[in-house]
């Protein structure tokens, strides 16, 4: 049995997860799923990264202590991980006591080995992208990657002898030639480094949101060797207890961004050199999402929320679509258009009318039974199979969906042609059918990884039990009927999803343009009598249950209780907050508001909500109330 080490990038903590997000851990999901389905004892990491300036100055705004920001976006990826089905087998923060431990136990080889030393350095540093850069690389006070603003820092502070593992980084890219992929990429490494490294500030005396550098404690480690290290410090690294460092190190895949690339196939393996553990096998370095052909980003408001899709169209088919539509390597663009075309094409007409259509055969014509066959789809079923697994071999997802939706199209123009409905009951219909279904229980397998959900449902409604790669058998026998189930991939009807759409938005506007004149007048600072605000009945209320309002990004619906009463409330909290942050939170409402309803969905009350940089934060008592409690 071989064994699988997957990690994803661990996600800082001063942003919600997004799309872009969504799509390195899906993938890194993929190939999991794949690997625990060859039979490979596998290991899936994902975490987040919480200590660095980033984190230590988006605190400071909201002002909260960096570790309460953690505390709360950290369980948003988590949330987000478990509503998309990620099966990682661990996940790490960078807070946490055996990671800081881990970290020392990293740092301390590399000081024995003679590779950190004390110095001074002065020198243009990015605060977005936790680095210092080179003065020739700085255009217009802006940093070379993504032209954030550069400031001159000057510190004390420890360094890395990067620049020594100049050469030993060159002699290993040469002998695997496969370390950075794609193989474009890998050019890109060497390149840079070919051009000499310089050695690395490793600390930090400006911020004290970092691991304490030993012995010298103005100092923190600074955040990307606290982060890249998590991949060991997960495992055990430096603990007493690394079982499972001796048995998944080296990792097979550091999943990445191509931002990242340089952090990865550059320091890490450095770092790893110096603290003389050996390399990870592979850094695949995926290319970025875009919303209709724009970057996104915070400014130009148009960051892609997972959550309001997975609710309105589920985890799978959200997954198929980043999976299949643009190549692991290049950037793609997401647009709803597209995201309705792929479901509608591929899942409703392809995989869904085929599943349908072959189990209501099924059970017309032979109760449900799926017989032997007559071979007659073997042959071109495992070709596909092949190519499936050179595709999953190269890392390559949408290549490897792209030969099985070849191999269903196929399926469905051998019914076509077979019409197993002209002639019902008869040997060549029984024979059609069972090849197909066969050949279907193969392609769920196969969708497994991308779509564990309906792959199961497939399988499950076939009669046939779960199998693996490794004991998949074309002949098995089923272990109950097949059965017909309810449609697997609605269509979406387009037209009237992006009538909704805009209905949706021109509602929100609305509700955003009230607000506007609300504000407005208290700037005119209109002042209201005490009587006046008396007839304001506020109370505190228990958020019991809470859902997002269908086709909306921003609205969701609540049932508060009251202590007296249960209610209906809908707020305009949803690109904020997701339901399952809302629920079990005791906050406080307006009770005496006329009811509204929004996207016609009813609200009888409203929650408070105080404003940052046009953000709802909700607000929270500092002792427990009870549900219902009159606030004045
Ligand atoms: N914390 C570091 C990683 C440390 S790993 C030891 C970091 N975090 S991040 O949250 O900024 O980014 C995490 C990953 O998300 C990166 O791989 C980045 O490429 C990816 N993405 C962020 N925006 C993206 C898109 N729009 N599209 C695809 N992925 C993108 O960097």
């Amino acid at each position: 049995m071989g064994k699988f080490y997957i990690s994803t990038p661990i996600y800082y903590v001063n942003d919600n997860p997004h799309l872009g997000h969504a799509y390195c851990t899906i993938v890194a999901d993929f190939f999991a799923r794949y690997h625990r389905l060859l039979g490979d004892e596998t290991f899936f990491l994902t975490g987040t990264d919480e200590h660095g300036q980033k984190v230590q100055k988006s605190a400071e705004k909201e002002e909260i202590t960096p570790k309460e920001l953690a505390d709360r976006v950290f369980v948003r990826y988590r949330d987000l991980w478990n509503k998309l089905d990620i099966s990682n087998n661990d996940f790490i923060r960078t807070t946490e006591e055996r990671h800081k431990k881990g970290v020392i136990a990293i740092l301390k080889k590399m000081v024995e080995k003679g590779d950190i030393f004390k110095d001074a350095y002065e020198g243009p540093y990015c605060v977005s992208c936790e680095s210092f850069f080179p003065e020739k690389d700085i255009v217009d006070g802006k940093c070379p990657d993504f032209g954030h603003p550069v400031t001159i820092l000057r510190e004390e502070s420890y360094f890395f002898k990067l620049s020594k593992y100049t050469e030993p980084l060159l002699k290993f890219y040469n002998e695997y030639h496969d370390f950075v992929l794609p193989e474009s990429r890998m050019n890109e490494v060497k390149t840079f480094v070919e051009m000499g490294l310089k050695d690395l500030s490793i600390t930090r005396s400006s911020i004290n949101w970092g691991i304490p550098f030993p012995e010298d404690e103005k100092h923190v480690l600074y955040v990307w060797l606290d982060a890249l290290s998590n991949y060991i410090t997960a495992l055990g690294y430096g603990s007493s207890d690394d079982t499972l460092f001796k048995k998944f190190w080296p990792c097979d895949v550091h999943l990445i961004g191509k931002d990242i690339l340089r952090f990865h196939a550059i320091y890490w393996p450095a770092f790893l050199m110096s603290a003389e553990i050996p390399l990870p096998k592979h850094i695949l370095g995926h290319g970025w999402w875009m919303k209709d052909q724009n970057k996104m980003s915070k400014s130009l408001g148009n960051i892609v929320d997972p959550n309001p899709l997975v609710d309105e169209f589920s985890s799978d088919v959200f997954r198929y679509f980043l999976l299949r539509e643009k190549p692991i390597g290049s950037d793609g663009s997401f647009s709803d258009e597209a995201f309705i075309d792929r479901l509608n094409a591929d899942l409703a007409n392809d995989l869904g009318n085929l599943t349908s259509r072959l189990l209501a055969l099924l059970e017309q014509q032979f109760e449900g039974k799926v017989f032997e066959g007559d071979g007659s789809l073997m042959e071109s079923a495992f070709k596909q199979y092949e190519e499936y697994h050179k595709a999953m071999e190269n890392f390559s997802p949408k290549e490897s969906l792209e030969t099985v939706w070849a191999f269903i199209s196929s399926l469905n123009k051998f019914l076509v042609l077979r019409e197993p409905w002209a002639n019902p009951n008869s040997e060549s219909s029984k024979n059609t059918l069972s090849e197909v279904a066969r050949a279907l229980r193969m392609v769920a397998l196969q969708i497994a990884p991308a779509m564990p959900r309906s792959a199961g449902t497939i399988i499950n409604s076939l009669g046939f039990k779960p199998s693996t790669f490794k004991d998949f058998l074309w002949e098995e026998k089923q272990t109950t009927r097949a059965y017909r189930i309810s449609n697997l991939f609605p269509r979406v009807d387009k037209k009237e999803y992006f009538q909704n759409l805009k209905k949706g938005e021109k509602m929100e506007e609305k509700e955003d343009s009230k607000v506007i004149e609300s504000k407005e007048e208290v700037r005119g600072e209109e002042r209201v009598s005490i009587d006046y605000f008396r007839k304001i009945q506020l109370k505190a209320g228990k958020i019991i249950e809470a859902e997002r309002v269908p086709k909306s990004n921003k609205l969701i619906k609540m049932i508060v209780d009251f202590g007296s009463e249960n209610r209906q409330i809908v707020a305009g909290i949803g690109k904020k907050y997701s339901p399952e942050d809302l629920i079990g939170k005791i906050c406080p409402f307006v009770f005496n508001l006329e009811p509204a309803k929004l996207m016609g969905v009813e609200s009888n009350g409203m929650i408070l909500a105080g404003n940052l940089d046009g953000e709802p934060i909700l607000l929270q008592f500092l002792e427990e109330v009870p549900p219902g409690a009159k606030i004045s």
